[in-house]
């Protein structure tokens, strides 16, 4: 049932599909709570996809935690919804001994766990069980390739046998080896018959020179446009609204530029610290680990231009426009637009938290930061001058993730006699996640004889709206690669620009350890270096909202 609306707010109904961007469709606003005639979906909303076709899905790495968390679990929901090919096969590959009953077995009490639906549905389990297999082998046996080869064979010799979706949820170092290997093995070719795909996952390198060569070892066997590349933040649904609010919204796009906007926002932050990862967390830092992908992914989509249709290339032609839009950064500029920031020991939601230097497999003099802070600036038409400041970090007070476009304010001639000299700009809010949906503030008369103002908002929200159905984001890439639907991958040269400015960056931190100033409280907002650099242009952080 959908909720009423709060006294004192407005609910922003927004309708439209944004599970598929390829419908295109238009989008109904309204200030009521009820559905409207006008108001019925597009046609195109909720169409039905074509199947896609029959294919066998490979996972190397498959005893691994992906696997059991999101993998699977995203492909029992896409056959429970009815969206996997009319046939298709799922084989684990990994070196630990275990039969197809036995690999299932486990499997099941992963979705146990993990299922964003529950209790699992037994016919359905059913029927995905019997089309589940295991091979057993090791990364670096070739012996083990021509064994898959005779797996695979055994399905026939169509399509099960000839489209192959490859999963390398392993060490990005062991990528070049699985390919050669498959294509040793026959199973992977540039050239052939069906297709063969093979989806990777972060870190795509370290800097711009091992992404390079990573891409030229995948690239070997392979053309760049069946390797999948996922950043996990474009499966999301709110991620993936960004185009379709953008581009269906007059009202909002004519707004999208440096004549409105005043400066952008864009925050993800967690309360969870590094924890067991620390290993891994000591070569990445939160610039490795989000700003290079998820931050940079969110920012393009955010700024680019309209693209010329929603094929793949179109759009990844305009993100990588944009990110090559960005201003360069020398060493000197890092200093004044770039703050890092480590946790020391604190307490988030009034739990206590060690110092990332106590944290477990962490030097404890590491200068890795958990925390960064960027403003840039954009060059070219729309957006020349305006700043973009991009935070994200661990042990933050709240997990959120959001846009904040803050517009500019009027000229406060009419209402500073009653209201003083700061009157709220206007601000719009895409709340990726948690509380999906997006918040529009506005000033409004305070009801009664004077003439008080006060910001209020008018927010949307997609539980309330389209009720609690949200697929994973796994759902979403899993079903684009076997589709072979490119728009929600990385290309080669999107990640390559990506790491151009994240190197210069690194450059501009290269041998200076932290100072005092860039240290933060577990639990805290970042360091107070990080207030001081929105200050310079007379700017704040805003604190993600919490819609009750
Ligand atoms: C991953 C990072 O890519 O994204 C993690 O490696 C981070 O450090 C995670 O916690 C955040 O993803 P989400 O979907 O929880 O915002």
């Amino acid at each position: 049932m959908r909720k009423k609306p709060v006294t004192g707010e407005y609910f922003l109904i927004f309708r439209a599909t944004a599970l598929n961007l390829s419908a295109a469709c238009a989008i109904v606003l309204a200030m009521v709570d009820t559905q409207h005639p006008d108001e019925a979906p597009c046609s195109n909303a909720g169409a039905e996809r074509k199947a896609p076709e029959p294919c066998t899905i490979v996972i190397f790495g498959a005893s691994g935690d992906l696997t059991a968390r999101k993998l699977i679990p995203a492909l029992y929901h896409l056959c429970k919804d009815k969206m996997m090919p009319p046939t298709f096969r799922i084989v684990g590959f990994a070196r630990r001994e275990k039969t197809d009953e036995s690999w299932r077995q486990e499997l099941r009490a992963a979705l146990d766990q993990f299922s964003r639906s529950k209790p699992v549905d037994e016919t359905v389990w059913k029927d995905f069980a019997a089309n589940v297999f295991y091979c057993r082998g090791d990364l670096a046996d070739a012996a083990a390739y021509n064994k898959l080869e005779e797996m695979l064979t055994s399905f026939g010799s169509g399509p099960l046998r000839e489209n192959l979706l490859f999963y390398l949820a392993t060490q990005p170092s062991q990528f070049g080896q699985v390919v050669e290997e498959l294509h040793r093995a026959s199973l992977l070719h540039k050239d052939g018959v069906g297709w063969q795909r093979i989806v990777v996952e972060k870190p795509f390198g370290h800097d711009l020179a091992s992404a390079h060569a990573l891409n030229n070892e995948l690239t070997r066997y392979a053309h760049e446009s069946q390797v999948c590349r996922i950043d996990h933040y474009l499966g999301k649904e709110t991620v993936a609204n960004i185009l379709m609010f953008r581009f269906s919204n007059s009202i909002f796009e004519k707004l999208w530029n440096r004549n409105s906007v005043d400066h952008v926002q864009i925050t993800i932050s967690e309360t969870l610290g590094v924890g067991e990862r620390g290993g891994y967390y000591e070569e990445a830092g939160a610039l490795r680990d989000m700003a290079q992908n998820h931050m940079l992914q969110v920012l393009s989509l955010i700024a680019m231009e309209p693209p010329v249709s929603l094929e793949a290339e179109s759009v990844r032609d305009e993100k990588v426009k944009l990110l090559k839009s960005i201003r360069p950064l020398a060493p000197a500029d890092v200093a004044k637009q770039v703050v890092r920031g480590q946790y020391f020991a604190g307490a988030v939601n009034g739990q206590p938290r060690p110092g990332y230097r106590q944290e477990t497999k962490v030097k404890t003099d590491s200068n890795v930061e958990t925390y960064v802070a960027i403003k840039l600036f954009i060059d070219n038409w729309r957006w020349s001058g305006v700043p973009f400041y991009l935070r994200t970090g661990k042990n933050l007070p709240m997990s959120a993730s959001e846009v904040r476009i803050q517009f500019r304010p009027t000229p406060n001639v009419l209402f500073a006699a009653q209201c003083g000299n700061h009157l709220d700009a206007n601000a719009l809010t895409l709340r990726l996640q948690p509380n999906e949906g997006i918040s529009l503030r506005f000033n409004g008369k305070v009801p009664g004889m004077s003439l008080g103002v006060r910001p209020v908002r008018m927010h949307f929200s997609y539980d309330a709206e389209f009720g609690a159905y949200t697929p994973e984001a796994y759902e979403r890439l899993l079903l684009e690669a076997i589709a072979g639907d490119a728009t929600l991958f990385i290309r080669r040269d999107e990640v390559e620009t990506a790491w151009q400015i994240v190197d210069s960056i690194r450059a501009g931190w290269q041998g200076k350890a932290l100072t005092n100033r860039e240290f933060y409280a577990a639990g805290t907002w970042g360091p107070i270096a990080a207030d001081d650099l929105l200050a310079q242009l007379g700017h704040a952080w805003h604190e993600p909202l919490v819609i009750k």
